[in-house]
């Protein structure tokens, strides 16, 4: 039998409810993400990313949030791999910095959370030919990052724009990521086992790896002008514009005006934005023409691409720094998982040849 014709495959999982979760909702029809009980929009920007953290861990993770120590812990775990951490694509190393934390460890969550971001500032810098910097546990964890990644001390308008960025970032439903983690959660691998294969499963473009692939986007369209025409020459080729169309999402993702309201606070480039904007004026239109049967809107890695760029934060980390955050989220739904979940073992459907 062809493919797809059974009838009984729900393709890409589309509306299947696959867990029940405290954690977080998406009402893709009204635009709408809630993080434990608070809209997105009413947090974002006066919330740091401990107090998410402390948010989405209560009941799951015991005692209060501390990911200072636990970035000096995960460093000083690091140390005999940081030679080959340099050596790495920086979401390989983190990828390979997460083995080093024991499944065992009372404080994996901490600890599994300090990791990604230790190990992705250090693979930046030895990239860049340049030592890693120990973490400094009494800045926050934001601070920290940027810290440790560019060598000098945030202002206060970056760590806000970070923070800000996190907050968006840190959790939103049954993503293919956070799957992933429930997944491997549900076989009763540990911790680190569904961060990891989690952090895998964030890295494609379809996914997590999507921001740096908008600001090749923006460097391949050219002039304004050709916006239009390039990007409806892309759609006709099968292609996928980068920062548009979501799973769940029929209206304008809610993560996306809040992260381009910091990108224009920071105004550190206020002719790129305006670029964007033209551009993301263009890409609506064509997809509107080209696509009419999906309501296709701009996503959250759109301005994402912006913000992470006016950070300063190079394309090839923009994925890790997703990851930064919502390593937080895959573990709240490991720890929901394995807390009421069984072992996750969906069928397929054979429509292969049948024995002569
Ligand atoms: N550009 C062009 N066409 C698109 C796009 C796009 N960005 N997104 C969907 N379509 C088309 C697709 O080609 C298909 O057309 P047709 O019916 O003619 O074959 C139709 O819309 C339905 O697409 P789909 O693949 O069934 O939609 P999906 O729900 O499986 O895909 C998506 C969701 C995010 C993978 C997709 O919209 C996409 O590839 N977007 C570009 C990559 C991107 O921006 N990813 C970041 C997602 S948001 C952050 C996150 O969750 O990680």
């Amino acid at each position: 039998m062809p493919r797809g014709e059974t009838g009984n495959v729900a393709d890409g999982l589309e509306n299947v409810v696959a867990a029940e979760t405290i954690l977080s909702k998406v009402d893709g029809d009204a635009g709408v993400l809630i993080l434990r009980g608070h809209y997105l929009q009413r947090i974002a920007g006066h919330h740091s990313f401990e107090w998410a953290t402390q948010l989405l861990w209560q009941d799951f993770v015991d005692g209060p949030v501390a990911l200072g120590p636990a970035r000096v812990r995960a460093f000083e775990q690091l140390r005999d791999l940081l030679p080959m951490v340099g050596a790495l694509p920086p979401l390989a190393a983190v990828r390979l910095a997460l083995a080093s934390v024991p499944d065992d460890a009372d404080d994996a969550p901490q600890l599994l959370t300090a990791t990604v971001a230790v190990a992705l500032a250090a693979a930046v810098r030895r990239r860049d030919g340049r030592a890693p910097l120990a973490p400094d546990p009494k800045l926050c964890h934001a601070a920290d990052f940027l810290r440790m990644l560019k060598g000098e001390l945030p202002t206060q308008e970056d760590i806000d724009a970070f923070e800000t960025y996190l907050l968006c970032s840190v959790d939103h439903g049954l993503n293919a990521s956070t799957f992933t983690a429930r997944v491997v959660a549900s076989t009763q691998a540990s911790l680190s086992d569904a961060v990891t294969a989690a952090l895998c499963a964030l890295k494609g473009p379809l996914h997590g790896g999507a921001p740096g692939p908008v600001l090749d986007m923006l460097d391949s369209i050219g002039p304004v002008e050709n916006a239009e025409a390039w990007l409806d020459a892309a759609v006709m080729n099968g292609d996928r514009l980068m920062g548009f169309g979501h799973r769940m999402y029929r209206v304008r993702d809610p993560r996306c005006d809040v992260v381009k309201a910091v990108v224009a606070r920071l105004n550190r480039n206020a002719g790129r934005l305006r670029y964007a904007e033209a551009v993301e004026a263009a890409a609506l239109a064509v997809l509107e023409k080209r696509k009419p049967q999906r309501s296709l809107q701009t996503n959250h890695e759109f301005y994402t691409a912006l913000l992470l760029e006016a950070l300063g934060l190079p394309r090839d980390a923009f994925t890790g720094a997703f990851a930064v955050a919502r390593v937080v989220g895959w573990i709240a739904h490991a720890l929901e998982q394995r807390a009421d979940g069984r072992l996750i073992r969906p069928q397929s459907e054979y429509v292969g040849p049948m024995p002569a």
